[in-house]
């Protein structure tokens, strides 16, 4: 008999969304501040909490500790300007970190009317991601699409301040939204903070328990897949599965696994499907982005606009970070600019792009206008190694067949969220 340990996470969020927005995070939002804002509201009734002049905290509520305050933190609406948007919104746990919204990219603001042109990519597993950096002339690592932030704690503050997210218009505004919080007095005394701190320090101090919330909740590292517990020789992939699996890291074939790596490391590390460099996949533009309905508006990943430093640098522009291939079912739109909504789609994307542009790419006055989501003058920048390269017309290297048997492998690599909370079932290699 089978007999499932813990509910299912998923299935209690399903019931949820079908009467929220599927921003929401209600339960796991009140199992969370329910011990927190008892510990407020003791803290305010007991007269206690230190003098004004007294720089030290009070020690927090029982029960309250960095992941749990660093969490509520996580899922906290009432940093955003909107009061309605926590990065849980747009970070939601069930996918994988990623989107909510499924297709659309998120919107954000003040007034929760203003659209961002990328779409939010999986959390989890970034622990190896490191700062930015070139080695020789390809760049590595960094945070967000174009790794413009060199750790989680600077990333943080940019969704606070970014004005199509959370949209808060100065740090000094951030600083005493955290001030008002019920759990303030936790919040001080869990990251040691004297209670004149500065609006800065306050702000800092945020990110960094934003970041330890990232570091500290295992399902950023959950390893415990199909495909992991296949490799631990504890499960089976089906024979479709396994197909996909040899198309995945033929260099041949798909070639993934050069740039999505899919095999424990040299000192037996878990695969990450992903290198965290860089490269310039020439997608199609989406029209559902509201900036692109400028056509002089280009997003041009490493050489900006977000990103300021690299504008000289031409030939980075169309490049964006390889993310993980793990949990990928959960995290649809794909791709920087969620042009693609399907897993199969997005597959298809390598097969296809090159011998049927015209099923990516709109056709103008001079035929399919290929990479149509950079400037003219930009496009030789697109890769054309395998499993690119191929001419309109040429044979398939990879074959409707191959697309199915490659997307029913990717489905292997969805962590397995019915284990309970802070357990992984398959322990990291050393
Ligand atoms: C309105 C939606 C939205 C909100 C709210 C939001 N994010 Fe994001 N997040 C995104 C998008 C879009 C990106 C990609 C940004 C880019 O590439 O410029 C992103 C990127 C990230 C990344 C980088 C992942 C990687 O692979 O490098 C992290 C980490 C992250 N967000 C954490 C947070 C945290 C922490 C918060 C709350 C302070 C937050 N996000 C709030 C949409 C959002
Ligand atoms: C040269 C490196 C490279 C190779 C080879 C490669 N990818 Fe990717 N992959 C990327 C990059 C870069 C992105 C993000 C591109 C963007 O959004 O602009 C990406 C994104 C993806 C995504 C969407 C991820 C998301 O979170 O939206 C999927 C799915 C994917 N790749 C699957 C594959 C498969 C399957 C293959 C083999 C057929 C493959 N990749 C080969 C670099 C590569």
């Amino acid at each position: 008999m089978n007999v499932q340990p813990h509910p299912s996470r998923r299935d209690t969020r399903a019931a949820d969304q079908s009467s929220r927005p599927p921003s929401a995070l209600p339960s796991r939002l009140a199992r969370l501040l329910l011990p927190l804002s008892l510990a407020a509201l003791i803290s305010a009734c007991g007269g206690g909490g230190p003098a004004s002049s007294d720089p030290a905290p009070a020690p927090p509520a029982s029960g309250v500790t960095a992941l749990s305050l660093s969490t509520a933190l996580f899922e906290e609406k009432a940093l955003s300007a909107s009061g309605q948007q926590a990065c849980a919104s747009c970070h939601a746990s069930d996918t994988a970190h990623a989107d909510t919204s499924g297709t659309q990219l998120p919107v954000g603001g003040a007034s929760l009317d203003r659209q961002g042109f990328r779409s939010s990519p999986s959390m989890l597993y970034l622990d190896a991601n490191g700062p930015f950096r070139f080695v020789g002339t390809e760049a590595f690592g960094g945070f967000t699409w174009d790794g413009r932030a060199n750790t989680r704690a600077e990333q943080a503050g940019g969704p606070l301040l970014d004005q199509t997210e959370m949209a808060n218009p100065s740090i000094a505004d951030v600083a005493s939204r955290v001030r008002a919080l019920p759990y303030y007095a936790d919040f001080r005394s869990v990251f040691a903070l004297p209670e004149n701190a500065s609006d800065q320090l306050v702000f800092d101090t945020l990110r960094t328990a934003l970041e330890q919330y990232q570091k500290l909740d295992t399902d950023y590292l959950l390893f415990n897949s199909r495909y992991d517990r296949f490799l631990d020789g504890q499960a089976t992939l089906t024979a479709q599965e396994q197909r996909g699996l040899s198309i995945f890291e033929n260099p041949a074939k798909g070639n993934c696994a050069s740039c999505h790596p899919s095999r424990p490391g040299a000192t037996g590390e878990r695969p990450l499907f992903t290198t965290f460099g860089y490269a310039a996949l020439g997608l199609p533009r989406n029209p559902a982005i509201a900036a692109n309905a400028d056509p002089a508006f280009f997003d041009m990943g490493l050489c900006g606009p977000k990103r300021t430093d690299l504008s000289h640098r031409s030939e980075l522009c169309g490049q964006f970070k390889i993310p993980t291939l793990r949990n990928i079912e959960l995290t649809a739109p794909y791709f920087h600019n969620g042009s693609v909504a399907t897993l199969e789609q997005a597959v298809s994307f390598y097969a296809t792009r090159d011998i049927d542009p015209a099923r990516w790419y709109p056709v103008g006055a001079s035929g399919i206008e290929r990479f149509n989501d950079l400037p003219a003058g930009l496009r030789s920048n697109v890769l054309n190694t395998a499993p690119f390269g191929l001419r309109p017309g040429d044979p398939p290297v990879l074959t409707a067949q191959d697309v199915a048997d490659l997307a029913a492998f990717l489905r292997s690599l969805t962590d397995d969220q019915t284990a309970a909370q802070n357990t992984p079932t398959v322990s990291v290699a050393p």
